[in-house]
Formats: C-alpha cells, structure tokens, sequence
C-alpha cells in the first residue's frame, strides 16, 4: 500500500535506520502533546513510523524484537477501539506483551487517587503507561506521578498525539509527500465539533508544523479555537471544500456535554451546515482526499457513501495506527534514558 520512494527511507533529512535512532528523541520521558515537540521531532517519529509502515505492508506477520520482554500497561479510562486495539497491536509488532485496566471493575471506584493507580501498576514492573482519559489534565498527572514513560492514548478535550500523527502521514502517503515528510503547498479542512476535539488540537498543529495550511470550519467557530487546531477560520466552507487537499471531518463529541450541539435535533442541522454530504464530497477537487479520525457516525458528518469514495482514506488512517504508535513506543526521552 504505502509504495516506497526512489529515494529511499532512510536517506535525508528524515531518514533513519531503526529503534535506536529514536533514543533521546523527546524533549521529556512522555509524549503528551504534539505541540510540545519541534517539528524535527515529529519528522523523526513520522520517518520511523514510515519504515514499520513499510515493513508491515511487506509482511503482515513481521514480529520485531523493540520491546522483547517488556509490559507496558494500558490504562483506558474512556471507551476506545481504534487507540486501545492499535496500541495493542504495534506491542505485539515489537515483540511486547501489555496489561490493561478500565475504569470499571479497577479500583478507582474504591477511592483510589489516579496517581496511586498509575504508581501501582508502575510498581508491577511494566515500562511504559498508555493512558487514554476523560478529563484533559489527567495524562499529565499520570505523567508526573510515575517515573516510566507515559503516552498519551486521547486526554479529554486536550490532545491525541498518536492520532495526530498518523493523520499527518495519511496525508503525505496520499500526496506523495512521504519522502520529505513536508506538507508544503497542501490545504487541510477541518471541519466539525472542533471546538471540544483533541483530535484537530494533535492534527492540526502537525500538520501546519510539517508546513499544511489549515482551515478550520465547524459549529461556534472563532479565531481561538481555530488556531487551537493550528489553522484559521475558513470564511468560505463550500468553496474551501472546494479548494481543500484533504478534508477532515470530525463528529458531535456529544460525551464532552456543554454544547448546543448536545441538544436534541442538533445533528440535522450540523449535517445540513457542516456535514461532508455526498453533494458537498461531489465538488471536491482531484487528488483530494477525505478523512476522518473515527468512530465515524454516518450521515450526520458524513454521509456514508462518502465514505465508500475511492478518495476516502479513512481506513488507511486506520492502517496507519499501528505503525505510528510503534514508533511512539520506541520513542526514548532524553531526560530520562530509560528504555
Ligand atoms: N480516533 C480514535 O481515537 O478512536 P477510538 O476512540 O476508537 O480510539
């Protein structure tokens, strides 16, 4: 699927080799959020998460060594299938084995703090903790209660880091932009619940970091949410849908609460003004392609037979999970060293 460059992955600014090439590439011992790291960085986990791509395009069954031996615990304390299955997934790629706790049946239903959850588990020997949380601050409080590294599996409204990513590789695998890993000249429209999505706060930035210009549409927009995504206000939604590269459209995140959007028959009208309709997805242009992050609720953001497009790489973004969270799992901090 992801066919190689001429130039080959391992050469240039973005080339690497392998597992090692990414010690000491984080700022910290965490990946918390894509806008704490240099571009750079984010290039450098993009290229590593392109060889694994590549690599399991080769050979489904391709089982690494990277984690031999290690656990690493899964703390998933909001419902999730593509993050929590993938994560899962690029462990067994790199010969590693995972536990996993859920909010229920764990003992934070007894009064036990999230810090002491993550301390105990970290007590059990595992290497690394892969949290996904309801409330934004969380992940960060795991981070800084545990001395393993801590990545980020989704934080409430705040960021998706791993998701961030592979949506940027998405796009530059569909445009041909995979060798430079450079996203200049492209246009990404995000449209949606924007406002309440960790997905265009990892999304967005990564994308305008590798050079995209993004446009952000969607319910209450405003300049500040707008350049919380890493774009600006599209003042023309229909002749933006029109220009776009790539048109990302997100769902009601009606689990957050607190919007209009919550409201009953709301999705009527968010389809009608924002949904990516099979007349809207009509007028896109050639080459662009249409993405979303999942879970996808048909013919509300978009219309199902969009979905079926040949120009829908909403799967692939699927495909790319594993790849990019393997690297994400190989990635070593430089603060700390450890493994
Ligand atoms: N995109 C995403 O985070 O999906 P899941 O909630 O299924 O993990």
């Amino acid at each position: 699927m992801m066919g190689r460059s001429s130039t080959g992955s391992t050469g240039g600014p973005t080339g690497i080799t392998g597992a090692h090439a990414l010690s000491g590439v984080m700022p910290g011992k965490d990946l918390v959020n894509l806008r704490d790291l240099d571009p750079s960085v984010l290039r450098r986990l993009l290229a590593r998460a392109r060889q694994h791509a590549w690599a399991l395009d080769e050979d489904p069954f391709d089982v690494g060594q990277t984690l031999r031996g290690q656990v690493v615990g899964l703390l998933f304390f909001e419902d999730s299938t593509r993050t929590r299955l993938s994560f899962a997934m690029a462990l067994h790629r790199l010969g590693g084995r995972f536990i996993e706790l859920t909010d229920r049946g764990s003992s934070l239903s007894k009064g036990e703090t999230l810090a002491d959850t993550a301390r105990t588990v970290e007590a059990m020997g595992v290497s690394r903790l892969i949290v996904r949380a309801k409330r934004t601050d969380d992940v960060l409080e795991v981070a800084q209660a545990v001395r393993i590294p801590v990545l980020n599996a989704g934080a409430g409204d705040g960021e998706h880091p791993t998701q961030g990513l592979l949506d940027t590789l998405a796009i530059a695998e569909a445009h041909k932009r995979l060798d430079s890993l450079d996203l200049g000249g492209l246009t990404v429209l995000i449209v949606g619940d924007v406002a309440r999505s960790r997905v265009a706060r990892s999304s967005g930035p990564c994308m305008a970091a590798l050079g995209a210009r993004v446009l952000v549409a969607g319910p209450g927009m405003d300049d500040t949410i707008a350049a919380s995504a890493g774009g600006r206000v599209s003042d023309n939604f229909a002749g933006d849908v029109r220009e776009a590269d790539a048109v990302m459209a997100l769902r009601i995140q009606h689990e957050r609460g607190g919007s209009d959007l919550d409201a009953a028959g709301a999705d009527a009208a968010y389809r009608e003004q924002f949904g990516l309709t099979i007349e809207r997805a009509r007028t896109l242009k050639q080459g662009a392609v249409i993405m979303h992050p999942g879970p996808v609720n048909p013919g509300v953001e978009v219309d199902a037979e969009v979905m079926e497009l040949p120009r829908s790489i909403i799967t692939r973004q699927v495909a790319l999970g594993v790849p990019v969270r393997m690297a994400c799992l190989e990635a070593r901090g430089a603060v700390t060293g450890r493994t």
